[in-house]
């Protein structure tokens, strides 16, 4: 799933455990003596605050969250600060909150092809160790997924154009980049890991790996439910029947996704963590075996 990729994106549905799935992944990392960086966009710091670091407070740098894991938050507005002081003599002088109004309102998807290129230059940096993006929900990762190639078209030729083409070819190159999905056992989020899939297909970028989170661990074998099913109506036994139920539907959303993608990717289960207060951490020791 990991192998020796660049840039890892964790993307899934909302709310599914896209953030504390990257975050187990770091703590993972870290512990096989890599140096993972830790990314996130629109200005969030959700796995910066789960590993129990201070959060950013709209300090856009780089810094250290866990032992070995760094952390950096993007946010369009200081991605395009940054583009232009890079790239025009005159960047700096500009009046960059009107500017950055301006621009964004007339071109869509530049927030995202600028917050990918930031992506893109930290995961390609030499020397570093590996980029775990805490990517938006499944709709809007695919959209900073996909800006390179709709501004590779759309400008042809220049410096925009050259870069976005750049990006592309990054993101397309699974040694380089792949996708991990996260989703639960539940049918809509199946469903939706499914479609990521499909535009990560037609957008050409490599569907690493599927993470089923969360998934309710089988207690019970088939006597024992039986016995359930017949039992008097007891709180334990409601427990008992619901926990039963449950880890059946999810044994089957396990196999449709298993069914459905397993011949081209690992699907890895993760368990529901019932009782640890730290499910990043408990997490940690099963992501990446
Ligand atoms: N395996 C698990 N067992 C139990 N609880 C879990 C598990 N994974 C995640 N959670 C809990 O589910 C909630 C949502 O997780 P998380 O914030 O990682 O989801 P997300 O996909 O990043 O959400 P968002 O779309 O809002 O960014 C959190 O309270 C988290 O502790
Ligand atoms: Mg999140």
């Amino acid at each position: 799933m990991i192998d020796g990729r660049s840039l890892l994106v964790v993307t899934g549905k909302g709310g599914v455990g896209k953030t504390t799935v990257t975050a187990a992944l770091a703590l993972a990392l870290a512990r096989e003596g890599r140096r993972p960086l830790v990314v996130e966009v629109s200005g969030k710091d959700d796995v910066a605050r789960l590993l129990g670091g201070p959060g950013t407070h709209g300090a856009y740098a780089e810094r250290a969250i866990a032992d070995r894991v760094r952390h950096l938050s993007i946010d369009p507005d200081h991605a395009l600060r940054e583009y232009l002081d890079a790239h025009l003599p005159f960047g700096g002088l500009l009046e960059h909150t009107r500017l950055a109004r301006l621009l964004f309102a007339a071109t869509p998807g530049l927030g995202e092809l600028l917050t990918i290129g930031k992506v893109w230059e930290l995961a390609r940096g030499a020397g570093r160790d590996c980029v775990l993006l805490d990517a938006p929900a499944t709709g809007h990762a695919i959209a900073l997924l996909t800006a390179p190639r709709t501004f590779a078209a759309a400008a042809r030729g220049g410096p925009v154009a050259e870069q976005a083409a750049g990006i592309r070819r990054f993101l397309g190159d699974r040694r380089r980049t792949g996708v991990l999905a996260v989703s639960t056992a539940e049918e809509l989020p199946v469903n939706e890991t499914l479609q990521l899939r499909g535009a990560l297909d037609a957008a050409g970028v490599a569907l690493a790996g599927v993470f089923v989170n969360a998934v309710y661990p089988r207690r019970f074998t088939a006597r024992q439910v039986d016995v359930l099913a017949a039992a008097p109506a007891t709180a334990a036994s409601r427990a008992g029947r619901f926990h039963a139920t449950r880890a059946r539907q999810h044994a089957a959303g396990v196999r449709r996704l298993r069914g459905a993608v397993g011949s081209v990717t690992a699907v890895r289960t993760l368990p529901y963590v019932f009782d640890a207060d730290d499910v990043a951490r408990d997490l940690a020791g099963r992501v990446t075996r």
